[in-house]
C-alpha cells in the first residue's frame, strides 16, 4: 500500500487504474500544451523566504471565500466527467469536500446530476454553467441548482468555443466510452474500474441527457455540445446570466486586466484568474503570471481567485501571497478521485493542507490572513518580459 505523501503519488495510482481515454482527458492541455506546462512550472520561479524564531504555535489554514468559512482557501473546481474517473465520482468528490470543509463545484458536464449530488450531501455546493445559447435550458439548469440549494454559481466565461486537445480527438472521448478495439483493449486492463462502473447506473451526462431539448439519448450529445456554446458571447450576455441567477457569482476564466476590470464592474463576487488549466488558448501566459497585475487592478473591488497549475500547498501559499483570496484545484483532486475514490479526494486535500500549513509556518506566518507579498522572492522579470 503506497503511503500518500504528495499529489504525485495519487497521479501514479490514477494512471494505472483509469482507462487512458479519461486519464488523457484530465491530463491534456490544448495544442502544444505550453500553457498547460507553464501553469505549474511558473510556480517554481517564485521562491519563499525562510524565516526563523517566529512563534509558529496555534496555526490555522482557515479562511473565507465569498463570505463562506473554509478549512483552507481551496475549492474543488468544476471538472467534467468525474463520474467516468470513478463511479459516481461527483458524489464522492462532493462528500469528501463537505467532510473536509471546502467548497465543491459541480460541473454542468457532470455524470451525476445536480439532484444526485444534493441527495447525497448536506451542505450547499456550488454549480458551474457554461455560457450556452439555449436560454430555456440555462434557466432550467439554474432553477434546478436553486432548488438544490446551491449557494453560488460559477460562470465559465472562457469557453465560448472549445480549444483543441489532440488526445481527446484521437481517443474519441465519450461518456459512456465508445467501444473501439483500442479502447476495449485498454479497458480490459482496468478491471477494478470496470467492475465499479458496472455497479452504477450513472454513466451519462446527468444534467443534460433528458433535460436539454434534442438530447434524449447520449448519442445525440456530441452534436448538442458542438452547437450549444454561445460563440457570440458578450458582456451583456454575462450580465444577463448573472441577473438570471440573482445570487453569488464567480466569473471563471479571466486572464487579462481589461477583462478583469469589466468583470469587477459587473459586480461579480469573485473572479477566477484562469486559463482553463491550459485547455483553451495555448500560448497564453500562466495564471500565476497574470495574478498580480489583476489583483492590483481590481483586488479592491472583488475577490480575485486563481486556478490552473496548483499541485501543492506551496502553490496555494504563493497564490495567496500574490494577493489571491482563494484558489481552486482541478487535476490535483481528480488524481485522487481516480486513484481511490472519495478517500483519494480526501488524501489530496489533506496533502495540500499539510503543505500549506507547514510552508506558511516556515515563512513565519500562523494565519492565511497574515500571508502577504513579503514572504515571496519573485524574479524582477516574472511578469514584465511580456508586453
Ligand atoms: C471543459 O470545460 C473541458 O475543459 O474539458
Amino acid at each position: 500500500m503506497t503511503v500518500i505523501t504528495e499529489i504525485a503519488d495519487l497521479k501514479r495510482i490514477y494512471r494505472r487504474r483509469v482507462p487512458k481515454m479519461f486519464f488523457d482527458y484530465a491530463e491534456s492541455g490544448s495544442w502544444t500544451e505550453q500553457t498547460f506546462r507553464e501553469n505549474s512550472s511558473d510556480f517554481e520561479d517564485i521562491r519563499l523566504r525562510q524565516r526563523i524564531a517566529v512563534d509558529m504555535d496555534n496555526r490555522t489554514t482557515a479562511a473565507q471565500m465569498i463570505g463562506q468559512d473554509v478549512a483552507m482557501p481551496v475549492a474543488l473546481a468544476p471538472v467534467g466527467l468525474l463520474g467516468m474517473q470513478s463511479a459516481d465520482g461527483e458524489i464522492k468528490a462532493a462528500k469528501a469536500a463537505e467532510a473536509f470543509g471546502v467548497p465543491f463545484t459541480l460541473s454542468t458536464m457532470s455524470i451525476c446530476s445536480i439532484e444526485d449530488v444534493a441527495e447525497h450531501t448536506t451542505q450547499p455546493f456550488w454549480f458551474q454553467v457554461y455560457t450556452l445559447k439555449d436560454d430555456d435550458f440555462m434557466g432550467r439548469l439554474m432553477q434546478r441548482a436553486k432548488d438544490a440549494q446551491c449557494s453560488a454559481l460559477v460562470i465559465t466565461v472562457d469557453l465560448q468555443i472549445l480549444g483543441q486537445r489532440h488526445k481527446d480527438l484521437k481517443n474519441g472521448l465519450s461518456a459512456p466510452p465508445k467501444l473501439t478495439p483500442a479502447s476495449l483493449a485498454n479497458m480490459m486492463t482496468k478491471v477494478p474500474w470496470g467492475l465499479e462502473m458496472l455497479g452504477t447506473k450513472r454513466r451519462f451526462f446527468g444534467n443534460i441527457v433528458g433535460h436539454a431539448s434534442g438530447v434524449t439519448d447520449p448519442s445525440s450529445l456530441s452534436s448538442w455540445t458542438a452547437e450549444a456554446f454561445d460563440p457570440s458571447l458578450d458582456w451583456d450576455r454575462i450580465k444577463q446570466l448573472m441577473d438570471m441567477w440573482g445570487g453569488k457569482v464567480i466569473l471563471k476564466g479571466i486572464l487579462d486586466v481589461e477583462d478583469a476590470e469589466k468583470a469587477a464592474e459587473l459586480g461579480a463576487d469573485a473572479i477566477m484568474v484562469s486559463n482553463h488549466g491550459g485547455r483553451q488558448l495555448d500560448g497564453a501566459l500562466s495564471s500565476i503570471k497574470m495574478l498580480e497585475p489583476i489583483v492590483q487592478a481590481v483586488g479592491h473591488k472583488t475577490e480575485v481567485w486563481l486556478d490552473s497549475g496548483i499541485r501543492s500547498g506551496q502553490d496555494v501559499l504563493k497564490a495567496m501571497a500574490l494577493g489571491a483570496k482563494g484558489t481552486m484545484i482541478g487535476r490535483s483532486y481528480v488524481y485522487g478521485l481516480g486513484a481511490k475514490g472519495e478517500a483519494g479526494v480526501t488524501d489530496a486535500l489533506r496533502v495540500i493542507q499539510k503543505e500549506l500549513d507547514l510552508s506558511m509556518a516556515l515563512c513565519g506566518k500562523r494565519n492565511i490572513a497574515d500571508v502577504d507579498r513579503n514572504i515571496l522572492l519573485v524574479p524582477d522579470d516574472f511578469q514584465g518580459r511580456y508586453r
